[in-house]
């Protein structure tokens, strides 16, 4: 059974990662820990609440930072998650209550009640991941393992600093004490999410499901869809935090990985929020990310359909 802490900004990505969690067999959802990115935290908490109310899921779930280490950036990801974070599907607010414990709290406290047990799955701004870092060092010898959705190993980012990806330029204070101090990450990076989009077809099945999941979905998803095929031009869909939530529950989907050297760029103007891999090993530094190029596509798909069917 894969034990998962999901440290998440909702964020119609993030729902959609949860739900697959949700459902899948061989996985149980210990803890949810909030972060600011997508949307604010007065969003993405209660957002995280909608989603275990539709899931009918009983994990704790726990408020983190709102914002950055340092500094916020000039945008948020609002523009494609609705202004609410779930599509603006104006969806009705859950009566469950967050955890009066903060997040970064909760990530040292299960890792040392749970020693070795826990997956930590990060699938938003790595914030609460830093500070529970700097809390207890010995974190990443903790948890079992780490994976995250966040980075952009070949320059093709998606935030205003074009070579940046979203999770990491929101914080790249964050970032930089995450990948300094765990030593193997699993990094889902923003080009590895575009070389598995989900196709028309695909697209297709994933919608107009008559279960409370599926009908979920077809709710939050519709603006996001909407968005990509208006000003991106394609009948697909992106699913960040799906993939790094797949290639968790079910590691051996992925067909090629490599480890290497990353590097959270902070100072850079146009390079603020950059991961640089040494692709050569050339700086002489240990490896610190084990990069996932490429997963079992019929498998990722299978994985996110369960989530809706
Ligand atoms: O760049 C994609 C990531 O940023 C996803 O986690 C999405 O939810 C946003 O947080
Ligand atoms: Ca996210």
């Amino acid at each position: 059974m894969k034990r998962l802490v999901i440290d998440t900004d909702p964020g119609v990505d993030d729902a959609e990662a949860i739900m697959m969690a949700s459902v899948h067999p061989d996985a149980s959802i210990e803890a949810l820990t909030v972060v600011g990115g997508n949307v604010p935290l007065e969003n993405t908490v209660p957002n995280t609440l909608k989603i275990l109310d539709v899931l009918g899921e009983e994990a704790p779930v726990f408020a983190g930072s709102p914002g950055p280490l340092v500094s916020l950036p000039d945008e948020d990801a609002a523009f494609v998650h609705g202004s609410d974070g779930l599509g603006d599907a104006g969806l009705p607010a859950s009566t469950r209550k967050v955890e009066e414990e903060h997040a970064a709290n909760a990530l040292v406290r299960l890792a040392n009640e749970n020693p070795g047990e826990l997956s930590l799955i990060a699938i938003g701004p790595l914030t609460n991941v830093a500070l529970a870092t700097r809390l207890d060092p010995e974190l990443p010898q903790k948890y079992k393992e780490l994976i995250i959705m966040g980075g952009a190993v070949y320059a093709q980012g998606n935030t205003v600093n074009t070579t940046a990806e979203f999770n990491i330029f929101f914080d790249p204070e964050a970032a930089y004490v995450v990948f300094d101090a765990w030593p193997e990450l699993t990094m889902i990076s923003w080009e590895a999410t575009m070389s598995h989009a989900i196709g028309p077809d695909q697209l297709k099945l994933l919608k107009n499901n008559d279960n409370p999941r599926g009908i979920f979905f077809d709710a939050i998803s519709a603006k996001i869809i909407k968005f990509i095929k208006e000003v991106m031009g394609r009948d697909e869909l992106f699913g960040a935090d799906p993939l790094a939530m797949a290639v968790a529950l079910e590691p051996d989907i992925v067909t090629k990985m490599a480890k290497h050297h990353v590097h959270v760029e902070r100072f850079g103007g146009a390079s603020r929020g950059q991961t640089i891999v040494d692709w050569n090993n050339r700086t002489g530094k240990e490896p610190n990310a084990n990069i996932v190029l490429d997963v079992d596509m019929e498998r990722f798909f299978d994985l996110f359909h369960a989530a809706v069917r």
